[in-house]
């Protein structure tokens, strides 16, 4: 029996994806792990393989030592700006060219904005964005390296110190992401699942909701998770590979069926 290929799956997404009638895209830090930006859950080289969540992504560590959780994050800023989009953040932007899609994200990182794509919903918030700590002014800042020398952020409003606009661990969510979230689930009749370890809810609730209901299910990532064995489809490669070979195998009436 022949094998079916990573190739033979992204022809089959493809098809799929462009005959879909509403496609949400979830994403986490797998599609960006290509530009250079660690992961969170890798072993060795997994952000929390090296960091202690506690000491660096809750709001009581930025209480106890804001100088030591600005350093990290202007750390990851200049991971961010000098690794840029990669061919998985431009293939999606490609693909939104061709028909809707709507991407809700896990990361923080602003890439898919950089690429080009337009509907995005950030459900933990975007590391280019600071909030006030006083006030909840918020202010974004350029996506570019970071000056680790550069005294603690303030408000340009009222003067006191901004903190990323990111959820740390312990806080809620936006409700106006997840509720977008949830809204773009119930209509999408296919879900493409990009560069999750599906462990952090509730973003891991809408993958498992996907499963459980009628949408056609693609998921994306080298290495297995918990719902590899439920997906329609995976594709057992990475987001730079599979997302281009998606690209690739674009059906040619694709442009008919968008005019739908
Ligand atoms: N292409 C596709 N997937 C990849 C690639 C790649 N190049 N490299 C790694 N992966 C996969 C890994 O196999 C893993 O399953 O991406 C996944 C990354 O998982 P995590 O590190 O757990 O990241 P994520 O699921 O986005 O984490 C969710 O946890 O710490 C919090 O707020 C943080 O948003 C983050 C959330």
């Amino acid at each position: 029996m022949d094998t079916v290929t990573a190739d033979d799956l992204c022809a089959d997404a493809a098809r799929a994806l462009a005959h879909a009638d509403n496609v949400l895209v979830l994403t986490g830090a797998g599609i960006s792990a290509e530009s250079g930006i660690p992961t969170f859950r890798e072993a060795q080289t997994g952000l929390w393989a090296q960091f202690s969540p506690q000491d660096l992504a809750t709001p009581a560590a930025f209480a106890r030592n804001p100088e030591r959780v600005w350093g990290w994050y202007r750390w990851r800023r200049t991971l961010i700006g000098r690794g840029g989009v990669n061919p998985g953040h431009r293939a999606l932007a490609a693909i939104e060219a061709r028909r809707p899609i709507s991407i809700v994200t896990q990361n923080v990182d602003g890439l898919h904005a950089a690429a080009g794509s337009t509907d995005i919903t950030e459900l933990h918030g975007n590391i280019w964005i600071e909030r006030c700590t006083g006030c909840a002014a918020e202010s974004s800042q350029p996506v570019a390296p970071a000056d680790n020398d550069a005294s603690l952020p303030c408000c340009p409003a009222c003067g006191a110190m901004t903190r990323p606009a990111v959820v740390w661990f312990g806080e809620m969510l936006p409700t106006v992401a997840l509720e977008r979230a949830q809204e773009l689930l119930a209509a999408a009749n296919c879900v493409l699942v990009v560069g999750t370890s599906n462990q952090v809810y509730p973003a891991a609730a809408l993958v498992e909701q996907a499963v459980q209901g009628p949408a056609t299910v693609i998921e994306i990532n080298p290495e297995e998770t918990a719902v590899s064995r439920s997906v329609d489809m995976h594709i057992a490669a990475t987001a730079s590979r599979a997302l281009p070979g998606i690209l690739a195998h674009w059906p040619h009436d694709a442009a008919a069926l968008a005019r739908r």
